[in-house]
């Protein structure tokens, strides 16, 4: 049975768009069927990173109930290998449709869940997906919530800086706590040396120790994916990279969760 996993974080540029194409990409260059859907409604990025044009449907359409979820899902057949499968459904990048999804009401929004959550035997159950992900817009956003509320596992991403530790720390109590889903921490952006004592130690002071959330990996900054500015997929395009052995390592957890 396929899973839902919504990658969420308190602040935006922590690298929730990064893991959630890479992970999709893992997944389908694993042989497994990965559905990727850009549910950051504010900001959306995957549009450029995976240099889609042409859409016929956005996922804004399908929560506006005007076009079915089949003929928003692209299939990338470059993406995957050996009966893997990616499949991906995009947000409307138009300044017309960023000021509409953000002036929806609480009754938009419900029905707005409605349709979210039928994902699962749209997708899941009749497509045979084995992980639908939800890349996320940062913080409290309806569509965010909506998006965790669907969701098996959560993953949370913060950097260590102080203001996002502390914010991720609250919306421990005021979100992630309320739903009880599988919800675990990615450290991203790490400039500690986590392998040395003093690091673990520098490391640990930062995070204080009301973190409460496991920590399911910590990621280092990488100059040369910074510098490429998403203009590739690492995944796909560096597999011996530090990042892709992460993102592997991520998706043989994933399998146990
Ligand atoms: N571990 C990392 N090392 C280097 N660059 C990273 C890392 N994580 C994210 N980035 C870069 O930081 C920027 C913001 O990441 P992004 O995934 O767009 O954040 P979000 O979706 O959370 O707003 C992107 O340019 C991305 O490539
Ligand atoms: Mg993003």
């Amino acid at each position: 049975m396929g899973k839902i996993i919504a990658i969420h974080s308190y602040k935006g540029g922590t690298g929730k768009t990064l893991f959630s194409v890479n992970l999709a990409t893992t997944i389908a260059l694993k042989g497994k069927k990965a559905c990727l859907l850009d549910m950051d409604f504010r900001a959306p990025s995957l549009h450029a990173i995976l240099k889609i044009k042409n859409i016929e449907c956005w996922l804004n359409d399908y929560l506006n109930g005007t076009c079915p979820i089949e003929k928003v899902l692209v299939e990338l057949p470059e993406m995957s290998n050996g009966g893997g499968k990616f499949l991906i459904g995009l947000a409307n990048p138009s300044t017309e449709a960023i000021r509409d999804m953000s002036a929806k009401d609480r009754k938009w929004e419900m029905r707005a869940l409605g349709r979210i959550l039928s994902l699962r035997n749209s997708i899941l159950d009749e497509m045979g997906i084995d992980y639908l992900i939800f890349d996320t817009s940062p913080g409290l956003q309806y569509s965010s919530i909506n998006a965790i509320v669907s969701a098996d596992i959560v993953f949370v991403i913060s950097t260590v800086d102080t203001s996002d530790v502390q914010g991720t720390r609250r919306m421990l109590t005021e979100l992630y706590d309320l739903f009880e889903k599988k919800t675990y921490m990615i450290l991203n952006k790490v400039l500690i040396d986590i392998n040395s004592k003093h690091g673990k130690e520098e490391l640990s002071e930062k995070l204080g120790n009301t973190h409460t959330l496991p920590i399911f990996e910590i990621v280092p900054c990488f100059c040369d994916i910074l510098k490429a500015g998403g203009n590739y997929i690492v995944a796909k395009e560096k597999p011996d990279h530090f990042f892709s052995k992460v993102l592997i390592r991520m998706t043989e957890k994933l399998e146990h969760l």
